[in-house]
């Protein structure tokens, strides 16, 4: 129906008929001649319909926004200064000989030929229509060009191509799963995959040796601006490696990516660093390195001041007193202080102290601060010695358990280098190695692992799993890039004794761990050998590399916040008949009962 998409019609075309076709972005009425701006993927091109042509003209006069039109017509150059430098098509137009309107349109709930200001909820209700704004189809597009030059790159080193089951059994990713009912099971489930953790593990054992999969994953938990309850990972998988192996194979993979798409060196190797040295300088696993602010441990300073709120902490083994000094922070009004306070308060801080330098070199007299007239002067100075305070900064404090002053401190950092200008440099990517194996969870007091129960311990660290869990590290690695944790993964247990000895430390006895993972412990006893990967993130790196806030930016058909889908209005009610083929009866909770329900 098109002999070219109207952004390639440009002068190297000049006098040849050509015919195009796409939807009708805006139209101009000039005294008796009409242009149409008519659009498709490629872009827009100009098309002019003169009265002399008097049926394509007439139908000129019919069209409104978004009818989809098909126009023969030949090319010609635009009369001198009419250039339009901002198309592709810029330098000429079509003057029409024939225009067919293929279908007309509604009005459409947002103009696509203006800037407005259109609610999420409104541009994904309608997202076949926001779909064709330019800026998401090149997202889309450009997401494309990512998973293909990914795929090459593994296709190039020997990774097969292998489909792993969407019906399935639990793995634990540490997200609730979706369940999906069995007809022919009355009273069984089975679960979408968080990922295909086990199956990949298993195509190892299988002796596949190198698989890979673009495969959605779903997992059913609270949801951020880099979380959707469905999205696609890159999952990796090899065998007979060492973590040095993959890691330098995945970083090239990245690098070869950032090169061909973006035009952007990355560095290399990549910096490592230990997940100990991340929290402590950054609080956070995933630092982004742009900023360059850092947290500063001033416990054995305040051990013995007379101020609770930081002794208390600086005595206690899983407390922390940290210091965030901030350049030209003096600045800083009593509105963007209390501002920042609550802001760290949504990670459980309960305050949040500051000492404002005036003027370094004057002493005390130079600092100002609520919280002074509490400590030691001595100390003070140290402190401001110890941060490498100079006069017009600011030194915010958090002080409480440890995981609340790394979250609130962390989180506090990113947003101050945000607001105050100090993100420099476009991408820094690292590894973050040496996750603890184990986590102490509080609330069911027991272990939790760090990655999941899959991740081996380091060789060296083997006998701390009966004497010391909690020192004992993991041969777990994230890549993380601008604050984003971008893909993890771990060297595996392949041997079913120290899997067994893992699930036991994570409370997951016998009976249990036969029921769940039966079939990965039958599979270590017959010849697994040893292996690792991980699974990036495809969405969020394609959110990064688009320079895009959310990942729903780059997902053709996201879900809200709230887990559902405006578009289809899924998830939603289904009738009696199918309920009753499933043998399910719908339990109402207060909720529905009171009609509040989604
Ligand atoms: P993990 O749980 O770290 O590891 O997931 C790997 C990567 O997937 C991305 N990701 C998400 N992206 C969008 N929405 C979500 N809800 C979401 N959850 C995770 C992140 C993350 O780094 N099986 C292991 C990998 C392995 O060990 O090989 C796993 O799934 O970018
Ligand atoms: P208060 O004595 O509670 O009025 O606090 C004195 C100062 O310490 C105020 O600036 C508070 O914001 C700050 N503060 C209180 N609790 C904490 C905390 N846990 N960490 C850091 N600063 C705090």
């Amino acid at each position: 129906m098109r002999s070219h998409y109207c952004g390639d019609v440009n002068e190297t075309l000049e006098g040849k008929i050509v015919t195009v076709a796409g939807w009708m972005h805006r139209r101009r009425d000039h005294g008796g001649v009409i242009f149409i701006d008519l659009r498709d993927r490629e872009g827009l091109v100009q098309v002019v319909c003169n009265p002399e042509d008097v049926e394509s003209f007439a139908a000129a006069e019919r069209v409104r926004s978004e009818y989809v039109l098909q126009i023969e017509g030949e090319v010609r150059r635009r009369p001198e200064g009419s250039d339009n430098e901002e198309l592709k098509s810029g330098k000429i137009e079509i003057v029409a000989t024939k225009l067919e309107i293929l279908n007309s349109s509604e009005t459409p709930p947002f103009p696509l030929n203006e800037q407005a200001e259109v609610s999420e909820d409104v541009r994904l209700r309608h997202r076949y229509i926001d779909l064709r704004r330019p800026e998401m189809l090149q997202k889309l597009r450009f997401r494309s060009q990512i998973t293909s030059l990914l795929r090459s790159f593994l296709d190039i080193n020997g990774f097969l191509d292998i489909e792993t089951p969407i019906l399935t059994k639990a793995t634990p990713e540490g997200a609730r799963d979706y369940l999906v009912p069995s007809r022919t099971h009355e009273g069984s489930f089975f679960a979408l995959p968080q990922s295909p953790q086990l199956f990949k593990q298993l195509l190892m054992v299988s002796g596949m040796d190198r698989y890979y999969q673009v495969v959605r994953c779903f997992r059913d938990e609270d949801l951020r601006a880099d979380r959707q309850p469905e999205f696609t990972q890159l999952d990796i998988e090899t065998s007979f490696v060492e973590e040095e192996d993959l890691m330098v194979m995945m970083e090239e993979m990245i690098r070869n990516l950032f090169d061909k798409a973006l035009g952007e060196s990355l560095p290399n190797p990549f910096p490592r660093m230990t997940y100990q040295e991340a929290m402590n300088r950054f609080g956070s696993d995933k630092p982004d390195l742009r900023i360059d602010l850092e947290l500063v441990d001033v416990n054995d300073l305040m051990k013995g001041v007379d101020f609770k709120v930081f002794s208390g902490p600086a005595n206690d083994d899983k407390g922390r007193v940290a210091a965030l000094r901030v350049p030209n922070g003096a600045s800083l009004s009593r509105k963007e202080i209390d501002d920042y306070t609550k802001y760290v308060g949504i990670y459980g801080a309960k305050g949040l102290a500051y000492i404002k330098v005036n003027d370094i070199n004057v002493g005390l007299a130079g600092l100002q601060s609520p919280i002074l007239k509490f400590l030691p002067d001595d100390i003070v100075i140290e402190m401001m010695e110890r941060v490498e305070a100079k006069t017009g900064d600011l030194v915010f404090f958090g002080a409480d358990k440890s995981s609340i002053v790394n979250e609130a401190l962390g989180a506090l950092r990113v947003k101050l280098g945000h607001d105050l200008g100090l993100v420099s440099g476009n991408w820094q990517p690292l590894w973050v190695v040496a996750f603890p194996m184990f986590q102490w969870d509080e609330k069911s007091d027991r272990w939790t692992a760090l990655h999941h129960p899959f991740t081996a311990p380091r060789k060296s660290d083997m006998a701390l799993l009966d004497s010391d869990p909690g020192a004992c590290l993991s041969r777990a690695y994230d890549m993380v890039l601008n604050g984003t944790e971008l893909g993890g993964g771990s060297m595996r247990i392949h041997k079913a004794e120290v899997q067994t000895k893992v699930f036991e430390l994570l409370g997951i006895d016998s009976e249990e761990a036969n029921d769940k993972f039966g079939f990965l412990l039958d599979a270590l006893k017959f010849g697994c050998p040893p292996h690792g990967g991980l699974a990036f993130g495809l969405d969020r790196l394609a959110m990064l590399m688009t320079g895009s806030s959310s990942i729903r930016e780059v997902m053709a058909f996201p879900k809200t916040q709230s887990a559902s889908c405006p578009l289809t209005n899924a998830p939603s009610a289904v009738d009696e008949r199918q309920l009753k083929e499933l043998n399910i009866r719908i339990r109402k909770s207060t909720k529905v009962l009171e009609g509040t329900a989604k």
